[in-house]
């Protein structure tokens, strides 16, 4: 298994998207490790050396959230903080990373229109992101790609599916990498 699926979301019993994306990723268990933050980090103590283990056992790595304040959920960032240490993931020796594909999947509780130079956010996800993308390079990483879904609150559950099934296939087309 090569591909590491992070997930950062801090009540994922009442999540819509986020659940069905795990719930879906968690069927066929030689596609990817899924691996939940929040339920792992109940006190948010996290453990450096394993979550680095993990990383370095995998070739590709998502990070999937919902967007909390145009950002991440606060645990999807201290994991950051914490785990790409110097020496590790950069400095001296610190290669863990490099040449890794670290791409995104994000629930956004918007519609598609607000997150465009015309609409209310005026700024698109893509510009948004721009600290993961930054990160990625910082750490000698390719950075892939991030896949979304906006409009978490009205989707139907077709719309759900579909989405659900791109996302599946951006997984897949990684394993073939
Ligand atoms: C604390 C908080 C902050 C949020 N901030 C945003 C935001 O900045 N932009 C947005 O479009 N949606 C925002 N939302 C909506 C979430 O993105 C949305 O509920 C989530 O993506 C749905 O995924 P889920 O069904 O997996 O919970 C926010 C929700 C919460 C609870």
């Amino acid at each position: 298994m090569s591909t590491l699926v992070i997930i950062a979301h801090p009540d994922i019993s009442n999540s819509t998207v986020n659940k069905k994306w795990r719930d879906a990723l968690s069927e066929d268990e030689s596609l990817v490790t899924v691996h939940e933050l929040y339920p792992e980090y109940p006190h948010g103590k996290i453990d450096i050396e394993k979550e680095q283990k993990l990383i370095e056992a995998h070739e590709h790595i998502i990070f999937q959230y919902p967007l909390y304040w145009y950002s991440s959920p606060p645990l999807m960032k201290q994991y950051l903080d914490e785990v790409f240490t110097r020496g590790w993931a950069y400095g001296s020796n610190g290669h863990a990373l490099q040449g890794k594909n670290i791409g995104l999947a994000i629930s956004i509780g918007s519609v598609a229109e607000a997150y465009t130079q015309e609409g209310n956010v005026k700024f698109t996800i893509d510009e948004l992101v721009s600290p993961m993308i930054a990160t990625t390079r910082f750490v000698s990483a390719n950075y892939i790609g991030v896949h979304k879904l906006y409009s978490a609150f009205t989707i139907t559950p077709s719309q759900l599916e579909e989405n659900t099934q791109d996302y599946l296939n951006f997984i897949k087309t990684l394993n073939t990498k």
